[in-house]
C-alpha cells in the first residue's frame, strides 16, 4: 500500500516512519509513506505555496498550481493501471467524517494520495479539479491536515495484510467487529484490590467466549447502543440484550 502525502510540513511524517507497528511495516516493505513538500512545486523561486484571499479575510490560502503539480507528480509514480483507482483525498473539516466503511474502501485501493491543508485552507479549485474524497476526522478544526492524514494512514494500514500481527486482532476490535470489545486483562491476576474475572483463568474456552461475548454486548448497549442496530447478532445475543432492557432494533 503506497501513501503519498502532500504537505507543507513533510518532517511531521517521520513520526509514522519511526513508530512502532507502522514503522515496522514500512521497514518490511508492506507500506510506503512518501511525504512530499508542496513548496517544491511552487512556480516562483521563493517556494510560495500560499497567498492572500481574494475578497479579503483572515488567513492565507494554499495556492492551486503547486498542489495540482504535486498531485500530478505523485500520480506519475503510480503504475498506469493504478492511477484511476487511487483516491485523491483532501483532509478537511468540511469532509465526510472518517468511519470504518471509508477505511475499508481506502484499504481496498492500491494507494492513497492525501493532501494536507494548512492556514485558512485550500483554493476551491483543488476541490473542484483534483479531489475524489474530502475527509474529516471529526467535528473540530485542526491547524493543519497532517494529523488527519496520519489518522487516515494509521487506520487504513491496519487492514493491509500482515501489518498487524494477527488478522483476528483486527476483526475483533471495537467498531470493526460491529460491537465494542470485551474488557482485556493481563498479569497480575490481582492488582490494588482489583481482581481479574475467574473465568478468564479457568481454561474453559467455551465459557471464556461466552463471557466475552456477553461483556461485549453489555458494554455496547451501555456505551454505544446505536451500534446494535447494524451489528450482526444471534438469537441468543438478542435474548441476552432483551434481558438487559434493550428494546430491540425495530420490526
Ligand atoms: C484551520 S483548517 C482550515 C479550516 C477552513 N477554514 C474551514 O473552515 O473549512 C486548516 C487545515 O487543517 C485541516 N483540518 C482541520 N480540521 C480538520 C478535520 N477535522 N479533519 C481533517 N482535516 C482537518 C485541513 O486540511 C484544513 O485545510
Amino acid at each position: 500500500m503506497r501513501f503519498h502525502v502532500l504537505t507543507l510540513f513533510p518532517d511531521a511524517f517521520r513520526f509514522i516512519a519511526d513508530y512502532s507497528v507502522l514503522g515496522r511495516a514500512i521497514q518490511h516493505g508492506l507500506l510506503s509513506v512518501t511525504a512530499t513538500d508542496i513548496r517544491q512545486f511552487a512556480t516562483d523561486r521563493h517556494g510560495t505555496a500560499d497567498d492572500y484571499q481574494f475578497g479579503g479575510g483572515p488567513g492565507m490560502v494554499m495556492k492551486p498550481e503547486p498542489v495540482f503539480a504535486a498531485v500530478d507528480a505523485a500520480r506519475e509514480t503510480l503504475p498506469a493501471s493504478q492511477r484511476e483507482r487511487t483516491p485523491i483525498i483532501l483532509t478537511s473539516p468540511q469532509g465526510r467524517t472518517l468511519n470504518q466503511e471509508m477505511v475499508n474502501e481506502f484499504a481496498a485501493a492500491p494507494g492513497l494520495v492525501i493532501i494536507c491543508g494548512h492556514y485558512a485552507g485550500v483554493d476551491e479549485r483543488i476541490r473542484q479539479g483534483l479531489v475524489t474524497h474530502e475527509v474529516s476526522i471529526g467535528d473540530y478544526v485542526l491547524t493543519g491536515g497532517e494529523l488527519a492524514a496520519m489518522v487516515i494512514i494509521d487506520a487504513v494500514s491496519r487492514f493491509v495484510p500482515e501489518v498487524v500481527g494477527s488478522e483476528e486482532n483486527v476483526r475483533e476490535d471495537s467498531i470493526t467487529s460491529g460491537l465494542l470489545q470485551h474488557p482485556l486483562y493481563t498479569r497480575p491476576a490481582e492488582f490494588r484490590g482489583m481482581n481479574t474475572p475467574d473465568v478468564l483463568r479457568s481454561g474453559n474456552h467455551a465459557e471464556i467466549e461466552r463471557w466475552r461475548r456477553r461483556q461485549s454486548l453489555e458494554r455496547t448497549l451501555r456505551l454505544r447502543p446505536d451500534l446494535l442496530a447494524t451489528a450482526s447478532l444471534t438469537n441468543s445475543d438478542r435474548v441476552f440484550l432483551a434481558g438487559l432492557g434493550w428494546p430491540g432494533d425495530g420490526p
